[in-house]
């Protein structure tokens, strides 16, 4: 799978680029938790384009998405770690990381092999050329993930297995969508899970964990999750709470324009991958945010966004922090129907 970067540059984010690569999330007017994972292997057409053509996306959003995690890391060094013994699975990361690039971007983006264990990484959108020997981290500028989580868009975790059981135990998470990655590292993927409602009585997180201490090398899957956010405000973390926290109650208070202009649907595209070296499992979250003013412009979607929004049980919606503001969202997006332009069934 190839693919060309266009408009790399924007100082402003490129509307039809975010339109056109939305990996909108309902399927049906209902949404309810499951274990939805399937095989990372086919891009999906939506009415507006396409996304998950490959695993590592970049997009019109790709600089400034990267200066903003270099500007986070700098003020809050508690987003990145690393447990001693997941080292060797940075490494593995960092690689299969590269790999991805190379095949996904060749044209910008190339993995090459300069010896036994040696390697040229060129990154040409941001004008990178580093000579690495694997696993010799006086070769690279920085800590293997950090290295690589400079150069994309996801954030990412890293999880051990041991026991029967798995532990995030490294990552770099810049833009968690309300958690804090520094309290959840070293917690288990049991653990992690156990603030989110209903998933223990439905059995999905028992399942999930089953389904990814099963996961083999070479065989991603991949899964989406959603949330209304604020504003184009990737940083929504536990940390940071107090600057984005109250925005939930003053969006109530501002017209329809800005409503629609300030709420966003924020998607996250996972990825989930067993590291061939180390066996750690690769958790890749990839955040797409879309006001709901661009959202409108592609009727099913406005239609079916509306839909789930409105009938989403009140736990769900209270978990998800959109309590107070989903329904006027729903509203919002019925009463948008007369602006839209029909773009057919979806
Ligand atoms: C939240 C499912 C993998 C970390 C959630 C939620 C669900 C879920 C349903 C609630 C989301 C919401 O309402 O917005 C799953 C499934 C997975 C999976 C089915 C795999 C098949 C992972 C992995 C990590 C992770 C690998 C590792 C970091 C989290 C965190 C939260 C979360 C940190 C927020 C928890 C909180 O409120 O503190 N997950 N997840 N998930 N998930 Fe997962």
């Amino acid at each position: 799978m190839t693919s060309t970067i266009q408009n790399t540059t924007p100082t402003t984010p490129d509307d039809a680029d975010l339109v056109a690569g939305f990996p909108f999330p309902f399927l049906e007017d209902r949404y309810r938790y499951s274990t939805n994972v399937e095989p990372a292997e086919q891009p999906v057409t939506t009415p507006a384009g396409q996304w998950g053509t490959a695993i590592v996306d970049i997009d019109s959003e790709y600089r400034a998405e990267i200066d903003q995690r270099a500007a986070i890391l700098a003020a809050d060094p508690t987003r990145h770690a690393v447990l001693p013994h997941m080292v060797p699975a940075t490494w593995d990361a960092m690689f299969t990381l590269m790999r991805e690039l190379d095949a996904a971007y060749p044209e910008q983006m190339q993995l090459r092999s300069t010896g036994p264990d040696e390697w040229l990484w060129r990154n040409d959108i941001l004008g990178i050329e580093q000579h690495f020997r694997y696993g010799d981290a006086t070769t690279l500028p920085d800590e293997p993930l950090r290295y690589i989580t400079s150069q994309v868009q996801e954030d990412i975790a890293l999880l051990d297995q041991r026991n029967g059981q798995l532990f995030v135990d490294a990552g770099v998470v810049t833009f968690a969508a309300d958690w804090s990655f520094g309290f959840d590292v070293g917690m288990s993927f049991l653990e992690i899970h156990g603030p989110v409602p209903r998933v223990r009585r439905e059995g999905v997180i028992t399942r999930a964990h089953e389904f990814l201490k099963r996961l083999q090398p070479h065989q991603p899957y991949r899964r989406s999750n959603w949330t209304l956010t604020i504003d184009r405000r990737l940083d929504v973390s536990t940390e940071i709470y107090p600057e984005w926290g109250p925005d939930r109650e003053a969006i109530l208070l501002v017209d329809d324009a800005e409503f629609g202009r300030r709420v966003h649907l924020r998607v996250e595209v996972q990825h989930l991958i067993r590291l061939p070296d180390s066996g750690a499992v690769m958790f890749l979250i990839r955040t797409y945010l879309l006001p709901l003013e661009l959202l409108a412009t592609v009727d099913p979607w406005r239609r079916r966004a509306a839909e789930v929004l409105a009938e989403l049980p009140e736990d769900m919606a209270d978990y998800k922090g959109i309590i107070k503001y989903r329904d006027r969202a729903a509203r919002w997006l019925r009463n948008a129907a007369r602006q839209s332009a029909p773009t057919g069934p979806g």
